[in-house]
């Protein structure tokens, strides 16, 4: 009805589509995550998190065997984007389950293990049945979820609200850089407060602090992003190469592309490009590289000197590591003619891409384990510009539902 269409556009404000209001809403929509769950005390007091809803389980956490993450489509991949800081701060061995792959295998979860169940809706049948699963198992379940009293809200034993607010488009946008904050912040509670960590905790709690005005950077990408859909249009496939941290951001990334453009699209882990995709390339076939740096990196990088990989420690050796490879992934394609376009750090499109010949998507750079929440968006702009010039519907797109409540 006409009353209802007007209610539509007074959601949607200023913007076209929902997905678009969600894209550009990011900015608050984490601010409100964040908001009362972070505590930067005076200089005498360290920086710490607060997740009320955990705070009676967080013992049991920490002396649990194992932290296994489950989730569907776009909470995996969030949950897949956490896992490294998780494992870092926690010292438990994190694993990752699909929730359909964990019933189909009847996969062991033990009394022992901490099970963590994101999902935005807090309804997906698949995520709800493996919740009841690990339920009979035993295990202690934490949920992650945007929606107060669902399901998998009410029935695992604690957890956080994502408060991203109410998302309407089918693609989850908001909710995955939401999740990933909170999912940071749960590593932040469970990690013990060693000296050691110390200063790696603080600067991931100031980088949580500003992760709102990054985004606000990294959103003025937007018409940038246009431009290179307007490339892609008419194309039939689109590889996103990741690693570390950012290999759920090729997932992720590639997820939106598919979904809602409706194009072949597939995030590929680098590390596997010579066990298989390498046989793709050739000058037609687009593909993204995602080599933003890795924290450590500048240092390095302006000293230019040896010795500081020698004495850094094994971490800051194993990011250093991981983003030279990344490097020469580049080199690789480039020399199987690769259509590359570079995701790299402001100020690295030279570097990543000597000579030239690539396209390159600058992003500003925040702690290494936040920069998921960064790269993400110049992707989900492109999937929303590639969908609205191929004529698409954004917020509904073909055979997909927002929430799958039925096996
Ligand atoms: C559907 C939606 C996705 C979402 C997935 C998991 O496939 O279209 O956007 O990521 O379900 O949903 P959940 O509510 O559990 O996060």
């Amino acid at each position: 009805s006409t009353l209802e269409m007007e209610v539509e556009q007074i959601n949607k404000g200023t913007y076209k589509h929902y997905m678009q209001k969600e894209i550009h809403e990011q900015p608050e929509s984490l601010t409100t995550t964040l908001r009362g769950r972070l505590l930067r005390g005076g200089s005498w007091k360290a920086k710490t998190v607060l997740l009320g809803g955990l705070k009676d389980h967080l013992k049991t956490i920490r002396r649990s065997r194992r932290i296994v993450f489950i989730g569907c489509g776009t909470s995996y991949n969030a949950a897949l984007a956490a896992r490294p800081i998780m494992e870092e701060l926690s010292g438990v061995p994190v694993t990752m389950e699909i929730a359909s792959d964990l019933l189909d295998r009847q996969g062991l979860i033990y009394r022992e293990d901490t099970v963590v169940f994101v999902s935005q809706s807090g309804e997906t049948a698949d995520t709800l049945l493996a919740l009841e699963y690990a339920l009979e198992n035993g295990a202690l379940c934490v949920g992650i979820t945007n929606t107060v009293g669902s399901v998998i809200a009410r029935n695992t034993h604690c957890g956080v609200h994502i408060n991203a607010g109410c998302e309407i488009g089918v693609a989850s946008t908001k909710a995955y850089t939401s999740q990933i904050a909170v999912m940071a912040m749960l590593a932040l509670a469970i990690g013990a407060d060693t000296i050691s960590k110390q200063e790696r905790r603080e600067a991931i709690i100031d980088g949580l602090f500003d992760l709102p005005n990054k985004i606000r950077e990294v959103l003025k990408l937007d018409q940038e992003m246009k431009d290179l859909a307007k490339l892609l249009i008419a194309e039939q496939s689109l590889l996103v190469f990741g690693r570390g941290y950012n290999y759920a951001t090729a997932l992720e990334g590639a997820l939106k592309v598919k979904e809602v453009a409706l194009m072949h699209s597939e995030g590929i882990l680098a590390g596997e490009m010579k066990h298989g995709p390498l046989a793709l390339v050739d000058e037609n076939l687009p593909i993204v590289v995602i080599a933003t740096r890795d924290a450590c990196f500048r240092l390095v990088w302006f000293l230019r000197n040896y010795v500081i990989l020698l004495l850094s420690t094994a971490w800051h050796r194993h990011l250093l590591i991981s983003n030279s490879k990344q490097q020469s992934v580049i080199q690789q394609l480039r020399a199987r003619k690769g259509r590359l376009i570079v995701m790299c750090s402001k100020g690295d499109a030279a570097s990543v891409c000597p000579g030239g010949g690539c396209r390159v998507i600058e992003v500003p750079q925040v702690e290494d384990c936040l920069q998921p929440v960064v790269n993400i968006v110049p992707f989900q702009l492109l999937a929303y510009h590639l969908t609205v010039l191929r004529g698409y519907n954004v917020d509904q797109p073909r055979n997909l539902a927002k929430s799958v409540t039925t096996q």
